[in-house]
Order: C-alpha cells, then sequence, then structure tokens
C-alpha cells in the first residue's frame, strides 16, 4: 500500500469528487428520515494542504486553490465553501476535508457515518481525527468488504462511496462488483464509485461491467482537465452513481459547465449521461 492521499488532496478529482458528494448529502436530507454514510477508503479525513505531502505535488493549487479564490461561485457550492471556511477561519486556505471530515460536517444528528480505511498509519489518523463525534464509526479493515460487512443498513436509506487509489490493475472491476453486491444487499442504496479518466480501453470495459451490475438506475459524471487522448496524465475524474436522488441530475447540468471552466488546464469539459436509465 503505496498511496497516501495527502499528496493529492484538494486537487482537480477531489474538488470534483466532494462536490458532488456535499449535494447527494444535501439531496439524501431533504427527507426527516435518517441515513447512514458509507466511505469503503476513507483516507485520513481531512489534511494540512501546507504540510510536506501536499506541498511536494501542490496539486491543490489547481483544485481547491483555484475555487477558493473564485469570484463567480454558484450557490450549489455553499455547502461545499461553508465546511472549508469554518475549517479555516482566519480565511486563509491550510486545511482541507476528506470525504469524512465533509460528509461528518453535514450531516444531521440522526445520522450515522461509517468509514473504513486500511493503511494502519492512516486508519489511525482517521480515528483520531473523528474521536469527538458520536456518530462516526472507524473500521480499519479491508475496503472490499465493506458492501457486505455493513449493508444493509438499519435506516434503509445509505450513500456509499467506493473511492480507491487505483494502484492495482483489477480496480476497475472490483468497483464494478462492489456496485453489484451493495445492490444486491439493499438495492436503494446510492453508491458513487470514483475513477480515474487515464486509460480509454479500460474504462470501456468498466462502463460495460457498470452497466451489467443491476442497478435500477447509474448517472455517469464526468469532469475532464485535459483531453480525454492525452498520453500519460490523469485528464480528468469521474463517478458512477447509482440511484441518485432526485434532483440531482439538474443540479449537475447546472454546475459542471462552471466547474470544468474553472478546473480545466490544456482543456477542461464535461460529459453527464445514464448508463443504466430508469425503466
Ligand atoms: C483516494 S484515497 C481516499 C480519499 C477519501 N475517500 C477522500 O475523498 O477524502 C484511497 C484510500 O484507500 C486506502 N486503501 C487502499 N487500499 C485499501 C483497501 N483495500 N481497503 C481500504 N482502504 C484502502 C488508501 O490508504 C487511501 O487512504
Amino acid at each position: 500500500m503505496n498511496y497516501r492521499h495527502a499528496y493529492h488532496a484538494g486537487n482537480h478529482a477531489d474538488v470534483f469528487k466532494h462536490l458532488v458528494l456535499t449535494r447527494l448529502i444535501a439531496l439524501m436530507s431533504r427527507k426527516e428520515q435518517p441515513f447512514a454514510y458509507l466511505d469503503t477508503h476513507a483516507g485520513l479525513g481531512l489534511y494540512d494542504l501546507r504540510g510536506d505531502q501536499a506541498t511536494r505535488t501542490g496539486e491543490w493549487l489547481e483544485g481547491i486553490g483555484r475555487l477558493w479564490q473564485a469570484t463567480d461561485r454558484p450557490a450549489l457550492v455553499d455547502d461545499y465553501l461553508r465546511v472549508i471556511n469554518r475549517m479555516n477561519p482566519d480565511g486563509e486556505l491550510r486545511y482541507y476535508p476528506g470525504s469524512p471530515e465533509l460528509s461528518r460536517r453535514l450531516m444531521r444528528q440522526q445520522d450515522r457515518v461509517l468509514l473504513n480505511e486500511k493503511h494502519p498509519e492512516d486508519g489511525q489518523l482517521l480515528k483520531d481525527n473523528m474521536k469527538k463525534d458520536p456518530r462516526v464509526a472507524v473500521h480499519l479493515g479491508e475496503g472490499w468488504h465493506v458492501p457486505r460487512a455493513l449493508l444493509p443498513v438499519p435506516e434503509k436509506r445509505a450513500v456509499m462511496l467506493i473511492d480507491p487509489p487505483f494502484e492495482q490493475l483489477d480496480e476497475l472491476q472490483r468497483c464494478a462488483k462492489a456496485l453489484k453486491e451493495a445492490i444486491s444487499r439493499m438495492r436503494q442504496t446510492v453508491v458513487a464509485i470514483w475513477y480515474p479518466i487515464k486509460d480509454p480501453r479500460a474504462l470501456r470495459r468498466f462502463y460495460q461491467d457498470l452497466a451489467g451490475s443491476g442497478a435500477p438506475k447509474l448517472l455517469r459524471v464526468e469532469l475532464l482537465v485535459h483531453p480525454v487522448d492525452t498520453p500519460d496524465s490523469l485528464n480528468g475524474s469521474g463517478l458512477a452513481i447509482a440511484n441518485p436522488p432526485w434532483g440531482l441530475e439538474e443540479e449537475l447540468r447546472e454546475l459542471l459547465p462552471w466547474l470544468a471552466q474553472l478546473l480545466g488546464q490544456t482543456r477542461g469539459g464535461w460529459t453527464l449521461d445514464w448508463l443504466i436509465a430508469e425503466s
């Protein structure tokens, strides 16, 4: 396990993923009934952008660094920015929330946050970072076991983020398998899989696997910062979202053109379509 998310925290892929996550949480919160948030590959929870690892890559400068400076932000960014503002009360951008911290801060008293991280050091840091919040449970185990270990949840409503490091060649296939498992255990689970846009051939196979997952509905959303065929580069990233809450598609159609323009490097772009349309 070589991957450490601290090198990449706040980059364009994190901004895209985390913004969509904030909208999922907001839309799930429209109903009073509680829901659970499950994070299979949770990372540390929060990050210091002035720390050694983030400084070495400087990736955040082209991600949250750009959004922080933007003056024309749409209202759909408010929840995300509110969390970051509260973490940086002096107005200087330094601390950045990972998916655990974002969800913890946005979820309600009646909701639960179930986090899993396998890296022993990062897992311990995650535990330390989350220990004051009684709604949060941290597991230090295998992320691919989360669907069968934790689903179905008693709340009967859940958002699950699947966000592996993509260090292993089979991780796209594992994501599709985890989706299938999650849906078979609790059909209405909102599952969001993050994936890198690097290798168009591997993605074609992944899309086929997703389309055969048995999910009732599956939305595909992608944000590009370089042309999709640029070799040896992270050209953007995608989220495949099973059972997206009503209203998400419209919100993303409003948000993505702005985000693509903000985060595009050699060329920004976005796509949104249904891999499985509602029957
Ligand atoms: C992309 S990062 C997660 C970032 C986090 N979800 C966020 O948005 O803030 C992937 C994480 O998965 C962890 N990891 C790698 N292999 C794992 C496995 N098999 N099970 C659980 N966690 C794993 C890594 O240590 C790393 O912290």
